[in-house]
């Protein structure tokens, strides 16, 4: 059975690698096999979580010299289809982009277009949410381009922002109610649309 081999980059505890690992025990990701997955920082969570589900991960440090080249040559490594950034905090440059041949997707904390793009990161997204008192956020899954946050949205899911809120409790609303249902759902959207290109080379 022909399935896209993905590959997830994380820099942080690896609660959406988490999100894709168990969609994968349970048989939701029937297109695609979760092969990769590298963090950009050493002593992460996302490693341990690779490593108890058996998935090979490398440590590839982002402020080391060649970081996107090291990235690549681990992609082609393991015959990577896909790549998918979760909780993953580096930004990709154009060049790697357009190198790299397959779709890259990302999960984005907020209903893009807003509270995105350069800055716009980790509890920052759900800081600036309260304070410009909106009363539904959520999260977005896009494709990657050169523009940060600023590829074709795939998927999207809206959350209330409730009184009392803390951008701790915000972000985790969101982790829990969007994140971690659409970057499944569009990992398998994005690997089914790989697989039939692949079945309509053969
Ligand atoms: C969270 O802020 C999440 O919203 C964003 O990355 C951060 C950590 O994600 N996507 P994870 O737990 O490392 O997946």
């Amino acid at each position: 059975m022909l399935t896209a081999r993905i590959a997830v980059l994380v820099s942080g505890g690896g609660t959406n690698l988490q999100a894709l690992i168990d969609c994968q025990v349970r048989g939701g990701l029937k297109s695609g096999g979760l092969s990769l997955v590298i963090a950009d920082k050493a002593g992460v969570g996302a490693i341990g979580r690779a490593e108890s589900a058996g998935i090979p991960c490398q440590v590839i440090p982002r402020r080391e010299p060649d970081f996107e080249g090291k990235v690549s040559s681990a992609l082609e490594a393991h015959r990577i289809d896909m790549v998918v950034l979760a909780g993953f905090l580096g930004i990709l440059s154009g060049g790697f982009v357009r190198r790299f041949p397959g779709p890259i997707i990302n999960i984005h904390p907020a209903l893009i277009p807003s509270f995105c793009g350069k800055g716009f990161y980790g509890l920052r997204v759900h800081q600036a949410a309260l304070d410009y008192g909106v009363k539904v956020t959520g999260a977005t899954v896009h494709y990657v381009n050169e523009i940060p946050d600023g590829g074709k949205i795939i998927l999207q899911k809206a959350v209330d922002v409730l009184p009392g809120d803390t951008p701790e409790m915000l972000q985790r609303r969101v982790m829990e109610q969007a994140e971690w249902v659409l970057l499944p759902q569009a990992a398998e959207l994005v690997a089914a649309q790989i697989v039939r290109e692949k079945e309509n080379t053969l």
